[in-house]
């Protein structure tokens, strides 16, 4: 099983690299990997025809030119889409035009950068664990709440059985808001660890069966993540991005932080 507890917290870059690239594309991967980031986070989909792809909201608008591209397919619900579809999309050039965390306008992003990213696809599970292990490194896979008509799709098997067929268990953590997903998840494979996520103000769960907890931020204090921690349990909150609030979930003791700017908690981590 992976293991979630190292000497210095994991740097757990949010949806790839997000401040620096578009999220959950291959180039954000990149730009992570890059900056050295321990592990890089991703977010789960099905789309219409049965496929696991890397998306993070139910429709693909505000992350794709999907509305330029298909403007008869309003709301653009990924569960409406084939793969075919959804791999003519540009899933960049969005972050430029709309610069989501003021790194275009800050020059942060450079022109070359920024040519790269245009045009950059949406990838699926296998390409993006592909890429996780052509490079040695980890990923934390969130497996999204489904919507209809796919509430019933099996996605847990379906995210195992490839983790398991790309020989990658030690890997892979998975993570979900639907506590359910996990229990099923464990029950499948015991040793892919896996990971309960908590909305802000969710209480703390008891009686799960799971390796990690991924609270919201403000949630964390020192005594809930060292009871935790004395329980097997890791401790990884999101999504920080800012140093005093890193430096505040170091000193209460929790094993891994979720941001956008793994460049920022890199340098705060040392
Ligand atoms: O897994 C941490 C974080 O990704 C959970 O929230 O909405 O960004 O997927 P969200
Ligand atoms: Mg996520």
């Amino acid at each position: 099983m992976l293991n979630l507890f190292q000497a210095k917290p994991l740097c757990i870059a949010h949806r790839g690299a997000s401040s620096l690239a578009p999220e959950n594309t291959l180039a954000s991967a990149r730009k992570a990997l890059e900056i050295g980031a321990d592990m890089w986070e991703l977010d789960v989909s099905v789309t219409a025809d049965g496929q696991l792809i890397v998306l993070h909201d139910d429709s693909l608008a505000r992350t794709s030119n999907a509305s330029a591209l298909f403007p008869n397919r309003a709301p653009w619900l990924i569960s409406n889409f084939t793969l075919t579809e959804i791999k003519q999309l540009d899933a960049g050039s969005w972050f430029i035009e709309s610069d989501p965390f003021g790194t275009i306008a800050s020059g942060t992003v450079t022109l070359d950068e920024q040519t790269i990213m245009r045009g950059q696809p949406i990838p699926t599970l296998q390409e993006a664990l592909l890429f996780t292990q052509v490079h040695n490194w980890r990923v934390n896979v969130e497996i999204k709440a489904l919507i209809p008509p796919l509430t019933g799709f099996p996605v847990v098997e379906a995210v195992v059985s490839l983790i398991e067929s790309l020989d990658m268990t030690e890997q892979v953590l998975l993570s979900s808001f639907v506590h359910a997903y996990m229990q099923q998840a464990k029950a499948l494979h015991p040793a892919i660890a896996a990971a309960a996520l908590l909305d802000e103000g969710e209480a703390w769960p008891a009686g799960l069966t799971i390796d990690a907890l991924h609270p919201h931020y403000t949630s964390v204090d020192a005594d809930h993540t060292q009871t935790l921690r004395q329980t097997g349990v890791a401790v990884n909150p999101w999504t920080v991005n800012d140093p005093a609030g890193m430096k505040r979930l170091i000193a209460a003791g929790v094993t891994g932080i979720f941001t956008d700017f793994p460049q920022v908690l890199k340098q705060v981590i040392g």
